[in-house]
């Protein structure tokens, strides 16, 4: 089976999602590492529960980007991973770190792109006034925010919406877009044409909330 390393720094319920899936036989992957930046993240200590390897490469014990990203690499390489999943991994990673994992770094990020990079992407819908809104999984490339989209959820955005409201719709998608990216690509399905990607057998790659 193909060999993923998931990396987080909170919450880790993408994570979970992802492992779960794996372990129910959805999706043929192998998780062999969650790997965290905070000691304290909640993903971290619900992967070590069940059994998953895990580490820390705390930023705190960097002085540069450079430095931090060289170390998180290395402990990422001791596992041997075909991919690299960032869920909702909170840094930003320097040129150096993506071309080394070109075409293996995937990252989910929680607005249609190319709408609202960045942070408090619910925030930014609301004050923008879509009506529709959602998640991407994409290819990491240097340009935060910006690579080869895989998959894309949408969902409504509600005349009484708040950030708290929005956030959770686009969530329950985010945990069934990722597990469903993580399949095709586990099974070898997965291949970049330029900036498109191309999932063979799979026309359609637009998950609607339910
Ligand atoms: C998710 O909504 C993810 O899309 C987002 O952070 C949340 C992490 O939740 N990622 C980003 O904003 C990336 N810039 P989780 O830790 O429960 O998966």
């Amino acid at each position: 089976a193909r060999r993923f390393v998931i990396l987080v720094s909170g919450r880790g319920s993408n994570m979970r999602a992802i492992v779960q899936a794996a372990r129910a036989g959805t999706c043929p992957a192998d998780i062999v590492a969650v790997i965290g930046n905070r000691a304290d993240s909640a993903g971290l200590a619900w992967a070590a529960e069940v059994g998953i390897p895990t580490a820390v490469v705390s930023h705190r014990d960097h002085d540069s980007r450079e430095s931090f990203d060289a170390a998180l690499a290395a402990e990422i390489d001791r596992f041997a991973p075909d991919y690299v999943l960032l869920a909702g991994f909170m840094r930003i990673l320097t040129s150096g770190f993506v071309d080394h994992y070109r075409g293996r770094l995937i990252n989910i990020h929680p607005s249609l792109l190319p709408m609202f990079p960045g942070l408090a992407t619910h925030a930014q819908a609301l004050s923008a006034g879509v009506r529709v809104h959602g998640c991407s999984v994409h290819f990491v490339t240097p340009v935060l925010d910006h690579g080869p989209i895989l998959a894309q959820g949408a969902v409504p955005v509600l005349d009484d919406d708040t950030e708290t409201t929005l956030a959770a719709r686009v969530l329950e998608v985010e945990h069934r877009l990722y597990p469903q990216v993580v399949r095709w690509l586990a099974e070898g399905r997965v291949r970049l044409d330029g900036n498109r990607v191309i999932v063979d057998g799979e026309n359609n790659r637009l998950l609607e909330s339910a």
